[in-house]
């Protein structure tokens, strides 16, 4: 279900407002995302560093787990927001295919500039879902 101009908004505030809780000492890159359920809540999440580098968290994670710990796995839309509009990691996408393939992913700016507009399933083609578990 694709979400309307004024979801989208909202959205775009509450990850640029959570990327100001991001923990990057080391990479300085700060990230944050705002996760829309289906069931209308909104879970944010931040990327989260470790001195044992290989132990950081990103932020679209942070969202996908915050909301599954709290018993909601149907998403419709996540706003990402850095500094310069990058795009999910990999990683990111594998965990954001499993709950919602069709959800719609906003990737923007720190500044609210909105870079790109597309779906999990565009942003990761083929991807390995529980159907592929015999
Ligand atoms: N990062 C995210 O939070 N989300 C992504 O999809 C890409 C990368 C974080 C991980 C690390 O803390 C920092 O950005 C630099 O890679």
């Amino acid at each position: 279900m694709a979400i309307n101009p004024q979801q989208r908004e909202g959205l775009l505030k509450e990850a640029q407002q959570a990327r100001h809780n991001a923990y990057a000492p080391y990479s300085k890159y700060k990230v944050g995302a705002a996760l829309l359920t289906e069931s209308g809540k909104v879970y944010t999440g931040v990327n989260v560093e470790n001195a044992a580098y290989p132990l950081s968290i990103c932020a679209e994670r942070t969202a996908v787990f915050k909301a599954v710990s709290d018993g909601e796995s149907k998403f419709s839309a996540i706003v990402v927001v850095t500094e310069n509009g990058g795009s999910p990691c990999g990683s990111c996408r594998q965990v954001m295919a499993e709950f919602a393939p069709d959800m719609d992913v906003i990737i923007a700016a720190e500044d609210g500039r909105i870079d790109l507009e597309t779906t999990v399933a565009d942003l990761l083609p083929y991807y390995f879902s529980p159907d592929d578990l015999p």
